[in-house]
């Protein structure tokens, strides 16, 4: 984790609601025994960032709610086991990816299982538009990777067309986060948007040129798979290998050619203006300070 985001994990009161949503997630993972519960166990105990639980700390105005931060971490790592099987990725978290250890139909069940449990600890608030806000993330996710599917091997995909699959499967869930920590304020709704598309494409540049040891993934994996995120798309643009390998051609030291091109920097500049926008979005919050600081955190990450 990066020291900017160890700092704000740092925040009073922080790790006592993460100690309530860890407790939480494993109360609730553990509902009904069987694999799908194994499987899904070990990858939520592989730890992560917490980034959305800890959204939904920092937007609370009053006491934080941990069925939210729950709830929302359990679709975030549904998503990672269905995403992992999907991608071909067989690092996850540091540790071997649940559908290479397990198989492809053991992810399935556990990334549903997981689903089916965040939705459980939600509905148990009582809260209806709490269960909506995540339904509405948890629909806009499929789409997201659905279009990822179509958009595959395609070096001219459009950068609008990447930035609204960056906003469908990952702003959507952390826009989700805020609205869930705020009770639906709009103005952190929209931070958690474009924070969101800031963390996808750091992330999409992490792919290029993260090291596993920080990222506990393998770099590469996006175009390996012909998924054609921003850094890669400018690249292919300016190198007509790196082009034919996004198109599904020979990926022989394709990747070091990206970091050749100005495609990570202009990539960085984007995520950057995303993260700006996502500042503009703040008012006057109880933790506008922790808030702001996460918008530079999300981008200057190595993990
Ligand atoms: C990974 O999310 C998937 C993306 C949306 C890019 P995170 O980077 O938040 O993963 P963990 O939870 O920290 O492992
Ligand atoms: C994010 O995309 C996955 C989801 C939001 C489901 P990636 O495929 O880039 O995420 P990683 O790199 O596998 O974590
Ligand atoms: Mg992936
Ligand atoms: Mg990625």
């Amino acid at each position: 984790m990066s020291q900017q985001l160890a700092q704000v994990h740092a925040t009073p009161g922080v790790a006592a609601y993460m100690a309530e949503v860890e407790a939480g997630l494993a109360r609730a993972v553990a509902a009904r025994p069987g694999l799908a519960q194994e499987v899904a166990g070990e990858a939520l105990s592989a730890g992560g960032k917490r980034l959305r639980p800890l959204l939904c700390f920092l937007t609370a105005d009053g006491e934080p709610s941990v069925a939210a931060g729950v709830a929302v971490e359990m679709v975030h790592m549904a998503t990672l086991v269905h995403d992992d099987l999907v991608d071909g990725a067989r690092l996850r978290r540091g540790l071997p990816a649940a559908w290479s250890v397990y198989g492809a139909g053991a992810a399935k069940a556990a990334g549903d299982y997981l689903y089916a449990c965040a939705f459980a600890v939600l509905a148990e608030t009582g809260d209806a538009q709490a269960v909506q806000t995540l339904a509405d993330a948890a629909l806009c996710l499929a789409r997201g990777e659905a279009m990822q599917k179509l958009q595959t091997h395609e070096p001219e995909t459009p950068i609008e067309a990447y930035l609204e699959r960056c906003s469908l499967k990952t702003g959507k869930l952390i826009e989700a986060a805020c609205l869930l920590g705020s009770g639906g304020d709009v103005g952190l709704g929209a931070y958690g948007a474009a924070l969101g598309i800031a963390f996808q494409i750091a992330d999409d540049i992490l792919d290029c040129a993260g090291q596993t040891q920080e990222t506990g993934k393998i770099p590469g994996t996006d175009l390996r798979e012909g998924t054609p995120t921003m850094p890669l798309i400018y690249a292919a643009q300016q190198d007509e290998v790196v082009r034919a390998a996004l198109a599904g051609g020979p990926l022989d030291g394709a990747l070091v050619r990206v970091a050749a091109t100005d495609a990570l920097d202009r990539s960085r500049q984007a995520a950057l203006d995303y993260a700006a926008g996502a500042r503009s979005s703040l008012g006057s919050h109880a933790h506008r300070e922790e808030l702001e600081a996460l918008t530079y955190a999300v981008v200057d990450r190595a993990g």
